[in-house]
């Protein structure tokens, strides 16, 4: 019954899974010792894209099932997870109430006016107000004001993203040593921890987050897991949304060279660290490396 429900939601939101695994031809120094792929989840939707769709699908599909007609959730102007939520709930006729970081009234990012257009209602926090977002005393507020609303945390990061997001390894037709992903809320991640699968996971940390990404990813775990993993920390570039030339170049190296996009922000930041990785040496020869493309490019 329910995947009937999981079926039509993908039918009603347009999604394409599974998403295509391609060879990654890159003459990066370092490269020809090993066997590089990438995993296209930036195909799976234009607006639902990426891991966004991994981390929202159960809880949209449990929405759908339970009839849920609002969603509260959490993000900056530009928030690639507001935006998909969005889209989603103006398909699926929810109400979104977007809670966002800092006031943009007064002028509208790209992202908050196509939430505007797809009737999601704009609430802007104070910086300190935003800092709460995960604090219960502060969400019980939202559940008295809005005490039929489902509240889905910042970056769709929670445990009931875990099981859309292990559904990558369900997709997989070839063995992968290593798996590459971006961090940011740290959800990807962790769904892919949580299934155990027998491969390494090398996180790329997207903003200064050494020890806080670790335990953002370790407290949406139910139970340890045996699988190894770890973030690296020196390819933030200076921060969360920052960019150097280099990250830059590389970027625009992955368009020519692969016939693909990746954004500054998170993806960017992911091929970054492979090249810097390569050129180390860092993996076993012949290893067979996933990079997941995690999307946040707008068409
Ligand atoms: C495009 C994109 N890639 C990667 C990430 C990082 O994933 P996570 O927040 O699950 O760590 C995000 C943020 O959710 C994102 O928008």
């Amino acid at each position: 019954m329910k995947q009937q429900y999981e079926s039509l939601l993908e039918q009603k939101l347009g999604i394409c899974t599974p998403s295509p695994v391609q060879p990654l031809h890159l003459d990066w120094p370092g490269s020809d010792r090993l066997h590089l792929f990438v995993k296209r989840d930036d195909l799976i939707h234009p607006i639902i894209s990426g891991n966004k769709w991994r981390k929202l699908k159960y809880a949209l599909s449990d929405a759908v099932h339970d009839g849920v007609n609002e969603v509260i959730s959490f993000g900056g102007g530009h928030s690639n997870h507001l935006h998909a939520l969005g889209y989603a709930c103006m398909k699926l006729g929810i109400q979104l109430r977007a809670m966002v970081r800092g006031d943009y009234r007064e002028h509208l990012t790209p992202t908050l006016t196509d939430l505007q257009n797809w009737g999601a209602q704009l609430h802007f926090l104070s910086k300190a107000e935003y800092q709460q977002r995960s604090d219960p005393a502060f969400l019980h507020k939202y559940h008295h004001q809005y005490p039929d609303a489902l509240l889905i945390p910042e970056g769709g990061s929670q445990q009931q993203a875990l099981a859309g997001v292990a559904e990558i390894y369900a997709e997989l037709t070839q063995q992968v040593d290593v798996i590459m992903t971006p961090v940011g809320s740290g959800g990807t991640l962790a769904g892919l921890i949580h299934a155990n699968a027998a491969v390494e996971l090398v996180g790329v940390g997207v903003l200064k987050g050494e020890g806080y990404l670790e335990q953002l990813v370790t407290d949406l775990l139910p139970q340890p897991s045996h699988q190894r993993w770890q973030i690296l920390h020196r390819f933030h570039c200076g921060g969360y949304a920052k960019a150097t030339p280099d990250l830059l170049r590389c970027c625009e190296d992955v368009k020519q060279q692969c016939g693909f996009q990746v954004e500054p922000v998170y993806s960017g930041k992911l091929f970054f660290a492979l090249a810097q990785l390569l050129k180390e040496n860092y993996f076993s020869a012949g290893s067979r490396i996933l990079i997941l493309h995690t999307g946040g490019l707008r068409q």
